[in-house]
């Protein structure tokens, strides 16, 4: 759990318009910090940037390296949906994050998709997300946060996983207070395509930019590894693998880089 943060400390930064962004020098980690907010009733569309991240955290409670240079943004969410369309909504960030990236890279055509919602250049890891959400008393979404780590200046050197910038893939990198009002006016936009056109247009988004169909994947599942080859995704937003037993979906697990 993060240290409380005074209010001093919080500058209010310029955000997409109906959003309300603070910005901060240190934090152990925005996704603690936003989590605090929500679960004291914040109303949607918080967000909560931070310059650097002392104790940043990754998906399966690995650490998230937070030098200086790079994007750690954390945003509320409060759709008034079941809890069952969670996998909707980690799909529409990943498909939104790419909209977001697009005019700084100068081929957007190398920006792929791995489920549910990581960002790579060429299989290197350029965004991270870590998405975490509480349910109400009738399994509805109470709260949702997204926490968005973009590898902006620089590209962490990681033992396991190649990664990369945008500065190595573009020769410049946005400042985190460019790019975060722009994350967050694409998440409105794909919200808005989601109501009025359905998921389907958001899911066909994510598949332009996904794998190829039949690419071999592994998926790390709590109980071991399962492999396939990757057959779209179902149309809720779940993982679609054809094994050797059959086309599975699949709603959890990492997917091997
Ligand atoms: C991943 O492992 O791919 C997810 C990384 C998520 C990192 C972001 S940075 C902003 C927010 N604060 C955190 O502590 N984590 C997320």
């Amino acid at each position: 759990m993060s240290q409380p943060v005074s209010m001093d400390a919080y500058q209010e930064v310029p955000a997409a318009r109906g959003w309300r962004l603070l910005s901060l020098q240190e934090v152990g980690s925005t996704a603690d910090l936003l989590r605090e907010r929500a679960e004291a009733g914040a109303p949607e569309r918080l967000a909560i940037m931070a310059a650097r991240q002392v104790s940043g955290r990754g998906q399966l409670g690995r650490p998230w390296r937070s030098p200086e240079g790079n994007l750690y943004l954390s945003l509320l969410l409060r759709p008034a949906e079941p809890m069952r369309h969670l996998q909707e909504w980690a799909i529409l960030v990943a498909v939104a994050i790419g909209t977001a990236l697009d005019p700084f890279l100068p081929n957007p055509a190398r920006l792929r998709l791995k489920w549910p919602n990581d960002v790579l250049v060429e299989g290197a890891k350029l965004v991270g997300v870590l998405t975490e959400a509480a349910a109400g008393p009738e399994g509805e979404i109470a709260w949702l946060a997204f926490g968005i780590g973009a590898n902006l200046a620089v590209a962490p050197d990681l033992p396991d996983r190649a990664t990369t910038s945008l500065l190595r893939e573009s020769g410049k990198a946005p400042m985190p207070e460019e790019l975060a009002p722009a994350l967050m006016a694409a998440i409105d936009h794909w919200r808005a395509r989601r109501q009025s056109e359905g998921f389907e247009v958001v899911r066909q988004a994510w598949l332009a930019r996904g794998p190829a169909l039949g690419a071999p994947l592994s998926l790390r599942q709590p109980g071991g590894v399962v492999q396939g080859g990757f057959a779209g995704l179902a149309g809720d937003g779940r993982l679609l693998l054809r094994t050797p037993r059959g086309l599975e979906a699949f709603v959890t697990g990492e997917v091997a880089a």
